[in-house]
């Protein structure tokens, strides 16, 4: 019996769960060398809306569940949970979890909280989400969600990487929606014309480079999209990268005019950080 068959042999066994919070993986896919994605059987009682993060993680080796925030990156309605990892050599849960295949265990707790959601927005006309590197998981979620396009007229996706194949998940994903018949039958046959996809890196050739902020700044990312700098009457925003990324970006939109929502109170933008190793 070869490498393959085994994994599918697996597959078929559903293992009797000896995790607390157990879930089987179903499907592994590696971007790069520091990227992949993971799919996993969703918890019966699990309730979430789309944007949302979740802990999970594997046993630890002191017998103990090793767990860490990771945003939901499939939509609420979906069957599967999908996530988008990176992978830190080193790291204490990210040196195991890159090595998962499909029918092994997972734990997942089923308690979901987060800030990037629609409730803690305003009502607007165009919604951007801002995302660098993993931090395009909650998005992956929201792309896939209806009540952004009952929401928007509009829906600008950036995504800066350092090197262009850590781009190959988002825009993999992006291509899939425009295919999708399930999304289609949900949000009407032309929802996908309101997504405007904006790839950027920063440290290899592609066919727009530089960091989103500073492309903003320079007014280049404006005139690229035909719209005009954001301004708290149309515009609406979600923010998830890096630390420094999402601190710089907060700033700037405070400068456009734009405030910071919540759950409790909703406004122009939210935003949350990348829950890296
Ligand atoms: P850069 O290569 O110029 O640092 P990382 O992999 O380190 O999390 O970074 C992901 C992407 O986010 C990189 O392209 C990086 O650009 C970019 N980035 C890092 N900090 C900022 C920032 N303050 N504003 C905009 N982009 C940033």
């Amino acid at each position: 019996m070869n490498e393959v068959t085994s994994v599918t042999e697996a597959q078929k066994i559903k293992p009797v769960p000896t995790l607390p919070d157990a879930q089987t993986v179903t499907e592994v896919q590696h971007y790069t060398d520091r990227l992949f994605s993971f799919k996993c059987t969703r918890p019966a009682s699990l309730r979430f809306r789309s944007g949302e993060f979740l802990m999970i993680g594997l046993m630890g080796d002191n017998g103990k569940p090793l767990l860490r925030a990771y945003s939901i990156a499939s939509p609420a309605w979906d069957e599967e949970l999908e996530f988008y990892s990176i992978k830190v050599q080193d790291g204490p849960l990210t040196s195991k979890l890159q090595h998962i295949q499909p029918g092994d265990e997972l734990i997942v707790r089923p308690k979901p909280v987060g800030t990037l959601v629609h409730d803690a927005l305003l009502p607007g006309k165009r919604i951007w989400f801002f995302a660098t590197g993993t931090g395009f998981a909650p998005f992956a979620s929201l792309l896939r969600e209806p009540q952004t396009y009952e929401d928007y007229d509009e829906v600008i996706i950036t995504h800066t990487c350092r090197e262009a194949g850590e781009l190959t998940y988002g825009r993999d994903l992006i291509e899939s929606i425009k295919n999708d018949e399930l999304l289609h039958e949900l949000m009407g046959p032309e929802f996908h014309e309101k997504i405007r996809y904006y790839p950027t890196t920063t440290r290899e050739e592609s066919a727009k480079m530089g960091r989103i902020t500073d492309l903003m700044r320079s007014g280049e990312a404006f005139k690229d999209l035909g719209v005009e700098p954001l301004n708290p009457q149309s515009d609406r925003a979600m923010i998830c990268g890096n630390l420094a990324f999402n601190l710089e970006l907060k700033e700037m939109l405070e400068e456009y005019g734009l405030e910071e929502g919540a759950n409790s109170d909703p406004k122009h933008y939210v935003v949350e950080k990348a829950f890296l190793d």
